[in-house]
């Protein structure tokens, strides 16, 4: 039976859960069923109507739970309606722009090619200097990426109030 829809995320230090969080609050509010889980916990994705996965970036890529994730599950998610989203980059502009175009890592791309998502969002992220360690902050201040909170929050709003709507 359908359960609804899977929001998994992969996040090191909480600010794409925060993201995962709100898009399972739209959908919620939209009168679906949300599960908002981590993508390492999750074993099977057969009883969802539908899957949101995100990851946070770092150098480039998603973190390694997002692409098993994708990898794992490759062959049931190529059968339903599946949204990407990336929480990335920091700082003021269009995240696209900032990302050069940038959607997905290149090494996932066969995968998500596979599976034809409906939609790859890029959102700005959020980078809290005090949660990284002394090498996290020398790389963040070396290629110049401002610190702080840059989470559109109506941007994701709008992202899953669109989902909900194909949805419905
Ligand atoms: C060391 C480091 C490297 C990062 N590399 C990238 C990057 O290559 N591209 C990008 O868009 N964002 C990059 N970011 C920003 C994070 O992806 C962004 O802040 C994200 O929202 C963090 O999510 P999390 O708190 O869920 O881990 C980097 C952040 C850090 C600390």
């Amino acid at each position: 039976m359908e359960t609804g829809v899977l929001v998994a995320y992969a996040s090191k230090y909480g600010a794409t859960a925060e993201i995962a969080e709100k898009i399972g609050e739209v959908l919620r509010q939209a009168g679906l069923s949300a599960d908002v889980r981590p993508a390492d916990q999750i074993h099977d994705v057969s009883a969802y109507q539908a899957v949101i996965l995100g990851s946070a970036v770092y150098i480039g890529r998603w973190r390694k739970q997002a692409g098993n994730f994708l990898k794992t599950h490759d062959q049931a998610l190529t059968k339903m309606p599946v949204w990407l989203f990336s929480s990335g980059p920091t700082g003021e502009g269009d995240p696209v722009e900032l990302l050069k175009g940038w959607r997905i890592p290149g090494g996932l791309e066969p995968v998500a090619d596979r599976i034809q998502p409906r939609d790859i969002a890029v959102f700005h992220g959020a980078v809290f200097p005090e949660k990284l360690n002394f090498i996290q902050r020398w790389m963040i201040k070396n290629v110049k990426s401002p610190t702080g909170d840059f989470r559109d929050w109506d941007a994701i709003t709008a992202w899953a109030e669109g989902i909900a709507a194909e949805l419905a």
